[in-house]
């Protein structure tokens, strides 16, 4: 449903009471505006810069009083009509008793002669007197009929405008933009290209979710081939991802936990998923949505969770989850970082958007145990470190790469990571020597770090799947493989 048709609802329900949160004001208020005239309802609107208007005409002497706006509200009032004021950003005001006062009586005088009072702002910030006194409605960021809508109004010529799959892929790139960035894009893309690409859209896009702060679009070339190894994963989350939906019954893939100790890839594997199966990738910065004002967390957590969601199809990375809500057992913070993992939660367990979520674990024993429960996803995976044919297709990935020389004599590589790897190749190609020189200076993390790397694998044993190969990781079957691989010759 449009905000219009949620609005119309609740005033015909006399709903006295209604908050609109907004980015984009304008937009809200023309909206409003057509409702009310469809609707013959009364409509007055106003700001501290501009005071009171009734139908676009300044009321004389209205002033920027708040207090003076909210009780002209019943002069409004229609005999046997209803009567609308707007207040703009009206968030502003409320910390003041006597204006709180004054909008909560007025709320509850507006049900006796049908005046409704609306606030319009970007935040939803609601002193506790008067949460029960108004509902909350959300301006939906515009959906592909509007965004289409948006681009007919900026192409001026039937050229301009792409038609079909191409039209398709501009409303990828546009989908999760407000109306005015939508806009934006789509002008930028006909001055730079004469018309509407996708990818003039996809650079504002790329920018305009860099200023929400928390999420970033991540793009590269990279895919699966870049990747050695985690066979099982990949095959998993393209099987996952590409299968055709049979109808609305079937399940959507909702993501999967990767667990692994540093290096093994998790990070590079989210990456390269998404060019894998098309999707572009969206990374979450949890750390930034922590806000310094009240209600501000909540808020931002909100905005993100929409902002993936009208990005779907696309695929969501959390990186280092442990980390990331660190703060969630609610100690410290006066519980915001337990609100906001509670949120991010529920909208894990109940999202319909097509949003695949992949979240990155170093460290167990910091994971709130939510993350866990595997239901909220679809696997949690276990990278262990690459076995002795793993490590081979990553060798010949950056010895090709740093254009080493295939046949050189390489390094003891015992319980390295593709990290460890790709650094040794970078760092003989770097200062130009042979690789068993270059890996003096590589420390391994399975030797710096190995009680977390044990906790790891006992943890994951019986409880993940295997990244590396079909079915459940089992720890002694891996432990084995690993002695095995010790004695390996070609690994000296
Ligand atoms: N299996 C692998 N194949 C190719 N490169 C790898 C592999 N594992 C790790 N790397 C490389 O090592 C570096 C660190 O990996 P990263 O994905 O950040 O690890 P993690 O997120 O698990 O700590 C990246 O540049 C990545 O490309
Ligand atoms: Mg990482």
């Amino acid at each position: 449903m449009t905000l219009t048709e949620r609005l119309g609802e609740y005033v015909r329900a006399c709903f006295t009471g209604i908050w609109i949160e907004s980015h984009e004001q304008q937009d809200a208020l023309v909206a409003l505006a057509q409702l009310c005239q469809q609707e013959d309802w009364r409509l007055a609107t106003w700001n501290i810069e501009q005071g009171l208007r009734v139908a676009g005409a300044e009321i004389d002497g209205s002033g920027s009083d708040p207090l003076a706006a909210i009780r002209s509200v019943n002069a409004l009032a229609a005999p046997d009509g209803t009567a609308i004021l707007v207040l703009q950003n009206f968030h502003r005001f409320l910390q003041s008793a006597e204006i709180v006062q004054a909008i909560s009586q007025q709320v509850i005088a507006g049900k006796q002669n049908r005046t409704i009072v609306v606030v319009l702002a970007p935040v939803v910030q609601l002193p506790v007197e008067l949460e029960k006194l108004f509902v909350v409605l959300e301006h939906e960021l515009p959906d592909r009929d509007q965004l289409t809508e948006i681009a007919r109004g900026i192409a001026t010529e039937p050229s301009e405008l792409p038609e079909g799959p191409d039209l398709d892929r501009v409303l990828d790139a546009a989908a999760g933009l407000t109306r005015m960035e939508a806009e934006n894009a789509f002008s930028l893309s006909l001055v730079r290209q004469g018309r509407i690409t996708p990818d003039a859209v996809w650079e504002l896009k790329t920018q305009a979710l860099k200023q929400t702060g928390s999420l970033e679009l991540h793009r590269s070339q990279a895919d699966f081939s870049s990747l050695g190894g985690l066979s099982a994963l990949k095959s998993f989350c393209k099987r996952a991802l590409l299968q055709p939906r049979r109808g609305q019954r079937s399940p959507r893939p909702r993501g999967v936990l990767l667990l692994s100790p540093p290096g093994c890839g998790k990070s590079a594997f989210c990456k390269a998923l998404g060019n894998e199966v098309g999707r572009p990738v969206l990374i979450l910065d949890v750390g930034s949505l922590l806000g310094s004002l009240v209600g501000q967390s909540e808020e931002r957590t909100r905005q993100a969770l929409r902002v993936m969601d009208a990005m779907a199809p696309c695929v969501v990375m959390i990186d280092e989850v442990e980390k990331a809500f660190a703060g969630a057992n609610g100690s410290g913070d006066s519980g915001v970082s337990s609100r906001m993992f509670g949120a991010f939660l529920s909208w894990l367990n109940d999202h319909t958007s097509d949003v695949f979520v992949v979240c990155t674990a170093n460290d167990v024993s910091r994971l709130p145990p939510e993350f866990g429960r595997s239901e909220r996803f679809d696997a949690l995976f276990f990278l262990d470190l690459p076995d002795r044919s793993e490590k081979e297709s990553i060798w010949t990935i950056y010895l090709e790469e740093y254009a080493i020389d295939r046949d050189q004599r390489r390094p003891t590589d015992t319980d390295w990571t593709g990290a460890e790897i790709k650094a040794c190749c970078r760092l003989a190609a770097l200062l130009d020597v042979p690789l068993v020189q270059a890996a003096q200076n590589v420390v391994p993390v399975a030797v710096t770090a190995a009680e977390s790397v044990d906790r790891l694998r006992t943890w994951a044993s019986g409880r993940c799947l295997s990244a590396q190969q079909p079915g459940l990781y089992q720890r002694t079957a891996s432990s084995k493989a690993r002695r095995r691989v010790t004695r390996d010759p070609s690994s000296n």
